[in-house]
């Protein structure tokens, strides 16, 4: 009886996945697992967009960016069929996609989200957005961003989840849980690997001069928590890393990454970044670029096509080794492999597919906005406003745009369908109050001729709420701004406003995707309520909040600075050889406008003594720190407790303070709670040298919550 050809053992999904990709290596040609290793654009916000060239299309390419309203879950299907019908061994393609705050539904910026200080919120973020990109073909987000920034002139800081590493660590490794562990799993991307965020005076794509103990301490441990998730992908940065560009960092990318953390996923270069080497000056061309990312440890090459280029006549040449080559492949097929895509190659279409947002990502979305707005300044509790009667002046260029509470990379999210602060609060008042909405002035540019009618309407108004900031597109990628000034006119006519409305109540509202400079406009308004880009949900969200009918409890996870003239400014800061006024500025205030950690509520917070469970602890064993809390206010809140630590004498001089831990909790009005930090001294007290190796040493440790502190002893 004719034996039916066996079915390659690549396409036995009971056997391991190791077999899997040693039989597929095995069978691949070179020119086949080259082509695997590039990463083709398409959809309309893709300038290689393949539509346009069809020719260039190869049924053995190993992925596809999906980005731009017309990359959808049809196209994908479209060009999967394609990748599986007509290439020799039927290899699915993989496709990715910057996922970056959801995706239909839009979710505060990741610098908000921070702001909430809830992980748990970040992963059920991340889970729902990876269902929506799923039901449009996406198996595969660039992000989370984990980049360590503490410049917000670049425009990227919107992306960071803020200063912290151990912030950023956290919510990394809820994000990778969130994408990939849901039921509808993509893949996450950890990204820009590494140091990106420390770009030369804001300047996207600048050099980044980052000592090696910076390194150990802020960009890479987020990195490694994150990976030590099972994150599946990371992307090696644009930025020139002391020398080194990290898209050719051997030392990043292979002993770093591989050798140290023991990661087996594929690592994508940025878009163009291979190719950007040459401008760099790190390649005399095309070819050299390839060799060097490609033998420094960067396994897809994203949209350039240099690898599919170059790499023939490499692999030819012996410049890279076949060893190197199946070693990409392989990381690639892994992937694909973990992700079932051998297995379901195609999307099936579902309820989310072309669909708007549903009520339940707005509800997850309006929730995460309230959470992360966070309440500056409230001289005189002006906020919530009680107006029962008489009417509310609502003025600004952002009070009727609804585009601008997305942010960047808002993907399918649509400013036209955004309900804005207005409608928000249109709908929201109580009868009797009138709302009359001016937008004063551009958002940037123009002049004062819409001043007159916004400054009519604060005379005529018993509050008026100021709605100022940036648009979606003045931060994000390519943003970087040398002033944190607002933009345009806003600040002439805020001060404007001021002066018309004055002995009224008048709230700031700022939505942006960084600290603003608001040194000249915090004096004239006793109210600033910093909403962030808050996405799909933001103007009820800000509107709630407004009117009380949401409490405010965020927590800025970014310095505020007071004028761009203080970056860097941050609270993991080393103490100056000299305090007091030496070392000050000797033109301005020193400290920032607000600090890391700074947020109000409409509750009210009493901390308690802070207590040790000891007064020393060795290696092995643990301490506990307790606080209690009492919400003395006459509503619910929520009260976040940051946990810092101080290691006052070491062997390489440590931060002021660095935070270590952070815990939120709901208290009802009246409510008292005990939060607890247990102290585990390998992982809370030890640091990185600058050869990355963690220690810990002998001596005392202070610990710090508000301005308590108490002291223990690190026994030898
Ligand atoms: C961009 C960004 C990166 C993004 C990629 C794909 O240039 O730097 O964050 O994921 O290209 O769009």
């Amino acid at each position: 009886m004719q034996r039916k050809p066996s079915s390659p053992a690549f396409r036995d999904a009971s056997r391991p996945v190791e077999e899997r990709i040693a039989d597929l290596l095995a069978r691949l040609t070179p020119e086949e697992k080259i082509d695997q290793l590039h990463q083709c654009g398409v959809g309309d916000a893709s300038p290689n967009n393949l539509a346009a060239r069809a020719d260039e299309f190869r049924p053995t390419y190993g992925s596809f960016i999906l980005n731009g309203i017309t990359a959808d879950l049809a196209l994908r299907n479209e060009l999967q069929r394609r990748c599986v019908g007509e290439s020799r061994l039927g290899v699915p393609a993989i496709f990715g996609c910057d996922v970056i705050h959801g995706y239909r539904a839009i979710f505060p910026i990741p610098l908000a989200q921070a702001c909430a200080w809830d992980a748990g919120l970040v992963r059920r973020l991340c889970a729902s957005a990876a269902e929506m990109a799923r039901a449009h073909g996406v198996d595969w987000t660039f992000a989370p961003m984990v980049d360590h920034c503490v410049d917000p002139r670049w425009g990227r800081i919107a992306e960071t989840f803020g200063e912290s590493a151990h912030a950023t660590g956290a919510f990394a490794v809820a994000s990778v849980r969130g994408y990939q562990g849901a039921e509808h799993s993509i893949a996450a991307c950890l990204k820009h690997f590494a140091g990106y965020g420390a770009a030369e005076g804001g300047r996207d794509y600048s050099f980044t001069g980052v000592s090696a103990q910076q390194l150990w301490e802020d960009h890479l441990p987020p990195f490694e928590a994150a990976v030590r998730a099972g994150a599946l992908t990371v992307m090696s940065a644009f930025n020139d890393l002391n020398g080194v560009p990290a898209s050719a960092h051997a030392e990043l990318l292979t002993e770093v990454l591989r050798t140290r953390w023991g990661f087996a996923g594929l690592v994508v270069s940025d878009w163009n970044a291979v190719l950007q080497l040459v401008r760099q000056g790190f390649a005399a061309d095309g070819a050299e670029a390839a060799r060097r990312s490609f033998n420094a440890g960067v396994d897809l090459d994203m949209a350039d096509g240099l690898f599919r280029a170059h790499l023939p006549a490499l692999v030819r040449s012996g410049a890279v080794t076949a060893g190197r080559l199946d070693e990409a492949v392989a990381r690639v097929l892994r992937v694909k492999f973990l992700l079932g895509l051998f297995e379901r190659p195609f999307i099936e279409p579902s309820a989310l597919t072309g669909a708007p947002p549903t009520e339940a990502q707005l509800a997850l979305a309006y929730e995460a906005a309230v959470r992360s707005a966070v309440l500056l300044k409230n001289d005189g509790a002006v906020l919530p406003l009680a107006v029962t009667a008489g009417r509310i002046a609502l003025i600004g260029p952002l009070a009727t745009d609804g585009g601008a509470l997305l942010g960047s990379w808002a993907q399918h999210g649509r400013g036209d369908e955004t309900v804005t602060m207005a409608e928000a609060l249109r709908a929201r008042l109580p009868a009797g109050v009138g709302l009359d909405v001016a937008a004063g002035c551009a958002i940037e540019g123009g002049g004062e001729d819409g001043f007159a009618p916004a400054l009519a309407a604060a005379r005529a108004a018993d509050a008026v709420v100021l709605c100022l900031g940036e648009t979606g597109s003045m931060s994000g990628e390519n943003a970087s701004r040398a002033t944190l000034r607002l933009p345009g006119r806003q600040e002439d006519l805020a001060r404007a406003v001021a002066t018309a409305a004055a002995g009224k109540p008048v709230v700031l509202v700022l939505v942006s995707g960084r600290p603003l400079e608001l040194h000249t406009l915090e004096p004239l308004v006793p109210a600033i309520l910093a909403a962030w880009q808050p996405g799909s949900a933001g103007g009820a969200a800000l509107a709630d909040l407004l009117l009380g009918r949401a409490n405010p409890s965020g927590r800025l996870a970014i310095t505020w600075p007071r004028t761009a003239g203080q970056i860097p400014i941050y609270h993991h800061e080393r103490p100056r050889a000299r305090g007091g006024r030496e070392g000050a500025y000797q033109d301005i205030e020193t400290a920032p406008q607000y600090p890391f950690g700074h947020g109000l509520s409409y509750a009210a917070f009493r901390f308690g003594e802070l207590r040790l469970s000891a007064g020393s602890v060795g290696v092995g064993e643990t301490l506990a720190a307790e606080l209690e809390v009492a919400n003395t206010g006459g509503r619910a809140g929520i009260a976040t407790v940051l946990w810092f630590i101080r290691d006052p004498v070491a062997s390489v001089t440590r931060p002021w303070r660095e935070l270590k831990h952070f815990e939120p909790a709901l208290l009802g009005a009246g409510e008292k709670r005990v939060f607890r930090w247990v102290i585990v001294p390998e992982r809370d007290l030890s640091f990185p040298g600058a050869d990355g190796a963690r220690r810990l040493e002998p001596g005392r440790i202070e610990v710090w919550v508000g301005d308590q502190s108490r002291s223990f002893a690190v026994a030898g």
